[in-house]
Formats: structure tokens, C-alpha cells, sequence
């Protein structure tokens, strides 16, 4: 498979599976009122999606990387499938659908508190399958993210491409193994056992709260009891940094790096993730990776787009 370059000789690549959009960005000076008739300061279209937005910032970072989820021909997909090739992002695995759309988001960015306002269409694309995945050559991969992609079916899916990649693992030789982490995003039943599956688990400030936690340490502490044993807890809290729980229990904890003016929030937790993916997938410690993270996020929302984080 000529795609999948980068072989036995070359360097194993990180891969993340999920969601790819389009993001339509309205950049403006003040959230406008609703019913209200208002002119924004910049407009552009971004490719979005968590498992998107990651490869960008892992390829911005130097990492190979392959990005597997779905698009549909048409307008859109040119777009993003530009784009990623622009950014160095292999889209072998992207599972081309005859039907459905593209999903898209309309994006409202605020450039004077830096938050993101967003409205995604996302009805009718199916997304990839188990069957899919098997496509993929594991041994051309050392890492690979799954960002939890709601609804019961989906949830089956990536179960089952978790088993793959969990009974590859168990015939590989130590070095050759997949690490699996898993980012579980949405406050969706459905999503939650897919926490035990990852050896790196991601867990977003909404999810906590969600069942009531009101810092990282306290969600960590909480929520432990529902990862593998030995597998590592992460929780970013925006301005109050990042906590994570390493395979012994240790507790660790960065600040957040803000930027002198929040100016786009947009995509800052994929890109928290991707930089502590890439800083774990280096060899380098817990501690490390989750302030590479935190300094990593804190840049891009000092800036609009990812062009600058690095
Ligand atoms: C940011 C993002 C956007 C996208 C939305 C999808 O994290 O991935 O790019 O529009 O979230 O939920």
C-alpha cells in the first residue's frame, strides 16, 4: 500500500480517529445579540472536528500522522481534503461515503474574550466502521487516538476497533505495540465504558461537571475507578491548567500558559490533547507532556487558527 508510507524502515506514525467537519468561523467584536443584523471583523473556513483539529497540531508539531473518519464528496470534502494535504495529514483511511454531508459548523469566535460560539449540523453522514479499520496496517502506527463519537452504534464500532487494536497488542513484541488513548468528550452513557479502552484517557471539563466535579483533581479522583488499571486520567480545566493521574496513582497537575489576549478558543482542547499525545509518544514524562500541553493550548488561543502554535 503505497499510502501507507513510512514502513518497517521509517518512523511509525500517531493516528487519530473521528470527527472531520467544516468550520465556518465568524470572527467578531462582540457576541451579537440574537435577532440582531451585526458585521463580524473576519470570516474563513477551518477544517474541525477534535480528531481533525489534533492531526493539524501534530503535524504542525513534526509528528507523521493519519487521520480515519468519514467524508462525502462534494464541496466541502475538496476543501478539507486540501487541507489536510496541505498540512502533511495522510487521509488513506478517510471512509468515503456515498451519502450523507459533510458535517458543518457555524462558529462564532469572539476576539475580545476569545470564546467559540458553536452550531454543528451533524445528521445523516455515517461514520467509519469496525470494518473500516481493519484496513489499517497496525504495524505502521506507534499511537492511536480515538476521539468517542456519540450514538449507540458508533459506540459499537469503536469497541470493536479497540479489540483490534487490543489483539494486536497482544501478539506484538514490546516495542512494537499500538499506545491507545481515547478522548471521551460528551456527557453520552454510551461513551463512558469506552473510558476503560484507552491507555491514555481524556476527559473534558464538560464531562466533570456533568457528574458534578468542580476541579480536574476532584474529577480525577472521581472518576478512576472507571479507566483500566495502570492506564493514565487526564482532565484539562481551561484557565486552571491540566490535572492527570499517571498509571500509579500519582497526582500532577500544570498551570495554564494564557496568552497575553484570549483572542480564539477554538479547537484548544484537541490541541491540548495532540501535544500531550506527542510529548507521551516521545518517551517523555507525565509531567512534562501535560505542560507541553498546557503551553501548547495556551499559544493557540492567543492566536486565531493553529498557523503560530509552534
Ligand atoms: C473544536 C471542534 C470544532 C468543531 C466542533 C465539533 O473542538 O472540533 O472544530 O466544529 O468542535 O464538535
Amino acid at each position: 500500500m503505497a499510502a501507507e508510507a513510512g514502513g518497517a524502515a521509517g518512523q511509525r506514525r500517531i493516528m487519530c480517529v473521528g470527527l472531520v467537519c467544516l468550520d465556518i468561523i465568524s470572527v467578531v467584536e462582540a457576541f451579537p445579540a440574537e435577532d440582531s443584523d451585526t458585521r463580524c471583523l473576519s470570516q474563513r473556513w477551518q477544517r474541525g472536528g477534535n480528531a481533525s483539529n489534533s492531526c493539524t497540531v501534530l503535524a504542525l508539531l513534526g509528528a507523521p500522522c493519519a487521520f480515519m473518519g468519514s467524508l462525502a464528496p462534494g464541496p466541502a470534502a475538496d476543501f478539507i481534503a486540501a487541507d489536510f494535504q496541505r498540512r502533511g495529514v495522510d487521509t488513506a483511511h478517510v471512509a468515503w461515503q456515498p451519502r450523507g454531508e459533510v458535517p458543518c459548523a457555524c462558529c462564532i469566535v469572539n476576539a475580545s474574550s476569545g470564546s467559540r460560539t458553536i452550531v454543528l449540523h451533524d445528521t445523516n453522514l455515517p461514520d467509519a466502521t469496525a470494518r473500516d479499520f481493519e484496513r489499517v496496517d497496525l504495524s505502521q502506527y506507534k499511537w492511536i487516538h480515538f476521539e468517542s463519537i456519540p450514538g449507540a452504534r458508533n459506540a459499537a464500532e469503536q469497541s470493536a476497533m479497540l479489540e483490534r487494536v487490543e489483539r494486536y497488542n497482544r501478539a506484538a513484541a514490546p516495542g512494537r505495540r499500538v499506545r491507545i488513548s481515547v478522548e471521551v468528550e460528551k456527557p453520552r452513557e454510551e461513551l463512558l465504558p469506552l473510558m476503560r479502552r484507552g491507555q491514555v484517557v481524556f476527559i473534558s471539563k464538560d464531562l466533570a461537571r456533568h457528574f458534578g466535579y468542580k476541579s480536574a483533581p476532584e474529577a480525577l479522583q472521581g472518576m478512576r475507578g472507571r479507566i483500566q488499571p495502570g492506564a493514565t486520567l487526564i482532565c484539562a480545566w481551561a484557565e486552571e491548567g491540566a490535572d492527570a493521574m499517571g498509571p500509579d496513582g500519582e497526582l500532577v497537575h500544570s498551570d495554564a500558559f494564557p496568552p497575553e489576549t484570549l483572542v480564539d478558543t477554538l479547537g484548544a482542547g484537541d490541541t491540548f490533547n495532540a501535544a500531550v499525545i506527542f510529548a507521551l509518544a516521545e518517551g517523555r514524562s507525565l509531567q512534562d507532556a501535560l505542560t507541553f500541553g498546557c503551553r501548547i493550548a495556551g499559544r493557540k488561543c492567543g492566536i486565531q487558527g493553529f498557523d503560530g502554535i509552534v
